[in-house]
């Protein structure tokens, strides 16, 4: 797996990551060992970096990434999870946190994000959460999820430290925060991490000239429209992915998607395909 900077922190993580959204509450054992099998063969592979939130399943996705985190040296895994803006104060932010670490069974976050701008709770409250985590050794690093570029800016403006990353809403049918965003990314050191890289479905149904070029670009890598979409981002300097996959085969795609280089002019056609259809 091919590993890149985080942020300007001088940390390696991989280029890809798995997601965990989707993992559902009440259901029997089946269900959850064959999410842990996937999750486990990811690791094999690579996708050691690990996406979740406190609010997955209510809480059930960090405890089946707290399963697997138990089976696995700790420094081997590089582990997200994110505060969902719902606690009203600097407490109770404190103690959700708390809990999302109790439900992983980790001592610490790798990263811990905001993970929307609205809350009922100001930006500077949001910040502050976010400093306190780090000096008290809670979280290695932090970051925010779904911000603007304006709002990224107010928030560094009220922090200590530095936000490492932007969890973003990007693929190639929702192109905005890769050709608008990511150049003030680029240029910041900061790393933006395109969550639905497979537009939340797995692009099953993906339909007109989009699907024709990635099509015609999949046979030429020998490869499926949906490791070409997963390329396509992680082709973009300064961008990581978390695609969730509760299949192995699926897992398996997306790893091998890692090393597919395109050529300029494969980026250009995927791109001028995917603004139209937007
Ligand atoms: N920060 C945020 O607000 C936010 C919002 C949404 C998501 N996220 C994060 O981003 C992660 C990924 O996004 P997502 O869950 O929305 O969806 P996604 O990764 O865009 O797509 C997941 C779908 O694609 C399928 N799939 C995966 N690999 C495939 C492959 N190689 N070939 C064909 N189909 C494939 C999966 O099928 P199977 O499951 O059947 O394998 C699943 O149906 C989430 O799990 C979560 O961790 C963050």
């Amino acid at each position: 797996m091919r590993n890149v900077e985080l942020g300007k922190t001088g940390e390696k993580i991989p280029i890809l990551g798995q997601g965990t959204w989707g993992i559902k509450s009440r259901k029997g054992k089946d269900y959850y060992d064959s999410w842990k099998n996937s999750l486990r063969r990811g690791i094999e592979l690579g996708l050691t970096h690990i996406d979740t939130a406190e609010v997955y399943g209510f809480g059930t996705s960090e405890k089946v990434v707290g399963d697997i985190i138990s089976e696995y040296n700790r420094d081997d895994l590089f582990i997200t999870s994110k505060l969902f803006p719902m606690h009203l104060s600097f407490r109770t932010m404190k103690k959700a946190a708390s809990k999302s670490l109790k439900r992983l069974g980790i001592t610490n976050f790798d990263l811990y994000l905001i993970h929307w701008p609205f809350s009922f709770t100001s930006r500077g409250k949001q910040m502050k959460i976010l400093d306190h985590l780090v000096k008290e050794g809670k979280t290695r690093y932090v970051g925010v999820s779904n911000f603007s570029v304006e709002q990224f800016k107010e928030g560094l403006s009220l922090l200590n430290t530095d936000l490492v990353t932007n969890q973003l809403h990007a693929n190639i049918s929702k192109q905005k925060h890769v050709s608008e965003s990511l150049p003030y990314y680029q240029e910041n050191g900061v790393t933006l991490t395109a969550y639905s890289p497979l537009g939340h479905r797995g692009y099953s149904n993906l339909k007109g000239d989009l699907r024709d070029k990635l099509n015609s670009i999949a046979k030429t890598h020998n490869a499926t429209i949906q490791q070409i979409a997963i390329a396509w981002l992680i082709n973009h300097k300064n961008v990581i992915s978390i695609p969730k996959a509760s299949k192995i085969e699926h897992v398996e795609a997306n790893a091998k998607a890692a090393e597919i280089i395109l050529s300029e002019n494969e980026l250009k056609l995927i791109k001028n395909a995917g603004i139209s259809q937007e």
